[in-house]
């Protein structure tokens, strides 16, 4: 393994602790409630996280890495030689393995993730099995720009990874703000390489948000459980309830805690009231057509070039380039 990989820069653009409070406050203030979903994702909730993954109902991760089995040559085939890959989030060593182990030649492998300890874990997967990978970690938020590391050799080429549909919990302008900065990062002769989940029936989509075990209910839950840690609130977590429902509208499912009854809850010095049923919507998961994900592209001025599906079409892992661009 290269030595600078358990050397963890910190770009120092990670939100400071005391900005929690402040965060969580303007979200309960906001009509209707809100907090943003990368609350989830302290130790306990990407522990929970890993576990829905296995949920039989999660059709999602299953469908992702049976695509990537069946197709690792053929993508790894578009992506080129002499790589560098960056991917956004520290993601399943899975998937990424099954890519890497097809890939010819990569520069350097950029693992963007901004909680240190998942970082740390996908360093030392990686560093096992392809020891002779430079792996070069940035703990930053991907959110953000980054300065990427400076690769070991010059690369052919730049391709973020971003898989697991998690561009899905982003709304569309979001989403294309985050597009639009990949494409920056990725340069002239880049790629982006993507996991976005499919629309389909309605029933499957909300048992995926919904699965019998209660598993994704504790994640959603654990939110507040967090909050009660690290800000010393007081939620009663008995008080309120998971709701995963499918706008199909909107071609979202929208996630929200909701209160089973007229209460309090005290968040540093202010006290929050919550009517009964009130909700707070903490996650958005788009689901799109192969054809609104190349809209959504375009508007970042993308291409898609391929989109692999498995056979009931559930998911895709898509490759895309600057639009118009030569040498692909
Ligand atoms: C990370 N992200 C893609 C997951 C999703 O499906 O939206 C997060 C999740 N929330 C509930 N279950 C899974």
């Amino acid at each position: 393994m290269n030595t600078r990989a358990l050397d963890l820069p910190d770009d120092g653009r990670t939100p400071p602790a005391s900005g929690l409070l402040e965060i969580v406050q303007r979200g309960l203030r906001a009509q209707p409630k809100r907090l943003p979903s990368w609350l989830f994702y302290d130790a306990q909730g990407s522990a929970l996280f890993e576990r829905i993954c296995d949920q039989p109902e999660y059709y999602l991760t299953r469908c992702e890495i049976a695509l990537m089995q069946a197709h690792a040559a053929s993508i790894a085939d578009q992506l080129g030689p002499d790589v560098r890959l960056v991917e956004y989030g520290s993601g399943s060593a899975t998937k990424t393995r099954q890519l890497l182990e097809h890939m010819v030649s990569p520069v350097s492998y950029v693992p963007v993730e901004i909680s240190p300890g998942p970082l740390q874990q996908s360093v030392r997967r990686l560093g096992e099995r392809f020891p002779q990978l430079p792996v070069q970690p940035l703990c930053a938020d991907f959110t953000r720009p980054l300065r990427l590391p400076i690769p070991p050799r010059a690369p052919r080429r730049t391709v973020v990874y971003f898989p697991g549909s998690t561009i899905g919990n982003f709304a569309a302008r979001e989403a294309v703000t985050l597009l639009r900065k990949m494409r920056g990062e990725m340069g002239e002769n880049g790629g982006i390489l993507i996991g976005v989940d499919l629309k389909k029936d309605t029933a499957l989509i909300e048992a995926a948000y919904n699965d019998a075990a209660g598993v994704t209910a504790a994640f959603t839950l654990n939110m507040l459980a967090r909050l009660n840690r690290e800000l010393g609130s007081d939620f009663d977590l008995g008080g309120f309830g998971h709701r995963a429902h499918y706008n199909a509208l909107a071609g979202r499912i929208e996630t929200s805690l909701v209160s089973q009854r007229a209460q309090k809850a005290r968040i540093g010095r202010t006290s929050v009231a919550f009517g009964e049923g009130e909700a707070i919507r903490v996650e958005i998961s788009c689901k799109y057509s192969p054809e609104d994900f190349a809209a959504l592209a375009a508007k970042a001025g993308l291409e898609v070039l391929r989109v692999w599906l498995d056979p009931q079409r559930m998911f895709s892992v898509q490759y895309l380039a600057r639009a118009g661009s030569a040498g692909h």
